[in-house]
Formats: C-alpha cells, structure tokens, sequence
C-alpha cells in the first residue's frame, strides 16, 4: 500500500483518539445497527473491548503496511478468535463494523475527507479481507 495512503490513515487515527469519546461512539453506533451485533456483545467487558481495539488498529496498520510478510503474521490469533471456532464473526457483520467505523470517524476527525475515508477504508479492507478469509481455518 502506497505510503501516503498510511500516512494518511495514520494521522486520522490520531485526530479520532484525541476524542475522548470516539471509540465509545464507534460502539454505539455499531451496537445500534444490528441485534445480531448486540447478541455477539451480550456479557462483554467494553472497558476492556475499547482498550483492545484500540491497540487493534495499530495491529492493523502493521498487517496494511507490511507487504512482504502480510497479514498472516499480525492477525493470525485475531483471525481465529473471530473465526467459526470461536466468536463465528460472518463477513455480513463486517460491512457493518466497517460501515460504522467510517461514519465514527467523519463525525470524530476534524480533518475528515473523502481522501481519509478511503485511506480508512484501504487499510481496514487488508485486515477485514483477511479475517474473512480465515473464518474456517
Ligand atoms: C476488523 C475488524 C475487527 C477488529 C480489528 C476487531 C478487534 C477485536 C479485538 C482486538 C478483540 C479482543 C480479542 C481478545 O479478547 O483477545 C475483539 C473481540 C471481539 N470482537 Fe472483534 N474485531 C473486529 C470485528 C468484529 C466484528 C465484525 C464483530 C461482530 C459483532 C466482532 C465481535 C467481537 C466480539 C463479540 C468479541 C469478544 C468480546 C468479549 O470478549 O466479550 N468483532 N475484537
């Protein structure tokens, strides 16, 4: 993936997490798309889910940045705890999380553009691509 690319999914990350609320409104959003998003959450410790997420999407830059190793090698224990084994994350569910990080993140980063999105949408796409394709294995 182009650097600028990074770049910019990088410097938007940073504006975002200046918000103290961003990740609590990323999981309000997505938590209020679906009840099949609510019913994976059921019992779920969110002090702990936004600290892992958070930590996540460096995860998930490194997996975008690296093109000589791939992704394999940052996601892998990430790929089988949301895999049919263990959470049995569908690829349906990730439409949504993508869909309600990108719209977190306009209403989050003032320095929000079409450019962002679609430096969000190419970084979080080699992550999400991946999980999916490890749901069975
Ligand atoms: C690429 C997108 C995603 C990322 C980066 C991500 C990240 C994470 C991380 C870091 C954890 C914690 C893992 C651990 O405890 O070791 C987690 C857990 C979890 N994720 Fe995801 N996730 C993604 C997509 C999804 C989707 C689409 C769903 C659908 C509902 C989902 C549902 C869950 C659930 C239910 C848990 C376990 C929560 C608990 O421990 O109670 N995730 N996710």
């Amino acid at each position: 993936m182009d650097a600028g690319t990074l770049r910019k999914f990088e410097e938007s990350l940073g504006r975002c997490l200046v918000d103290p609320d961003f990740l609590d409104i990323f999981y309000g959003n997505f938590l209020g798309s679906s009840p099949k998003v609510r019913e994976k959450f059921a019992g779920t410790d969110f002090d702990r889910q936004k600290e892992m997420l958070r930590a996540s999407f460096d995860t998930m830059l490194a997996a975008a940045r690296d093109e000589e190793n791939g992704p394999e090698r940052w996601l892998g224990p990430l790929a089988e705890r949301h895999g049919a084994r263990q959470l049995r994350i569908g690829a349906e569910l990730y439409d949504l999380w993508l869909d309600n990080l990108l719209k977190t993140v306009r209403a989050c980063d003032p320095g929000w553009s079409e450019d962002v999105e679609q430096a969000w949408e190419a970084v979080m796409g080699v992550g999400i691509q991946y999980l999916c394709s490890r749901y069975n294995s």
